[in-house]
């Protein structure tokens, strides 16, 4: 039990990535506020579990909202320890289809303010609390290199790596730690986008086990990354991408 007696909130949490976070939060002992744009479905997903989790509707893009939900998780279980901000949405797009009044707003709002908002409302509610804490976010492997369809994305998670480096820096001197997971491709509906593109089988190739990453393996890193165990680990993205970033496909393919 990694995570015993702490409390954690995760955004993004009706996601395929985030809802497979809180479920491993709760196996290793902690209490979760699961937050996510729709409230009802939020609640829905937090009432499968016996009061270890409760539902919080939140708009990360929105600063206030964001600071209701850290509130809501103290209200909620008198104390927080972790923050993860895994909300995140990819709406592939070729640059030169761009709608310059829309596009890259729509990306940056959830990827990166959303992130900003997280860590700037837990850290300060952990400095309030005078405890240390734990914030972890959710980078992408797109944040390390150039993609196609990609571009508001890509740049948004670049954001978050050195949002991560920047806030660990400013925040150690409190005791908070910083740290982000990059995954690559996850097999979760916001990947499923792909299908719709006639690109999936090619993406499928591109991971080192010929497989895409399961959701309840990125949740494993996040929990070490949470727990006592990854103390060392600050300012730092941990790649869990299945080599992804190591060879270049089609080297391998069959
Ligand atoms: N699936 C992948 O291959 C992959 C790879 C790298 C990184 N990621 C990142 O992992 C995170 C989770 O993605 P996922 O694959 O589980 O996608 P998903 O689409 O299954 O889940 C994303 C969740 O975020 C929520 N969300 C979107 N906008 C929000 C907002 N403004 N406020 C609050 N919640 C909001 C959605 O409702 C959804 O439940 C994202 O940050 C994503 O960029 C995913």
């Amino acid at each position: 039990m990694r995570l015993k007696g702490k409390v954690a909130i995760v955004t993004g949490a009706c996601g395929g990535i985030g809802q497979e976070i809180v479920r491993k939060f709760v196996s290793e002992g902690a209490r979760v506020v699961a937050a996510d744009l729709d409230r009802r479905q939020v609640e829905d997903f937090a009432s499968q579990f016996s009061g270890e989790v409760k539902g919080c509707g939140v708009d990360v893009a929105d600063y206030a909202q964001v600071e209701a939900m850290v509130a809501a998780a103290v209200e909620s279980f008198h104390t927080l320890d972790v923050v993860v901000n895994n909300a995140g949405i990819g709406v592939p797009k070729a640059l030169l289809d761009h709608d310059p009044a829309a596009d890259f707003d729509l990306v940056t709002r959830v990827n990166q303010k959303g992130v900003y908002h997280g860590i700037l409302a837990g850290a300060k509610k952990l400095r309030e609390l005078g405890k240390p804490g734990v914030i972890l976010n959710t980078s992408s492997i797109y944040g390390q290199m150039a993609a196609e369809l990609s571009f508001t994305y890509n740049v948004s998670k670049a954001a978050v790596d050195m949002m991560t480096k920047c806030a660990a820096l400013e925040l150690a001197p409190l005791g908070i730690r910083v740290a982000a997971v990059a995954p690559g491709r996850v097999d979760t509906p916001m990947l499923r986008q792909y299908q719709a593109l006639g690109l999936w089988e090619h993406i499928r190739r591109e991971q080192m086990r010929n497989e895409f990453t399961r959701p309840e393996e990125i949740a494993d890193v996040f929990a070490f990354l949470a727990s006592d165990e990854a103390n060392c680990i600050n300012g730092s993205t941990v790649c869990a991408e299945d080599g992804f970033l190591n060879f270049k496909y089609p080297l391998m393919a069959t």
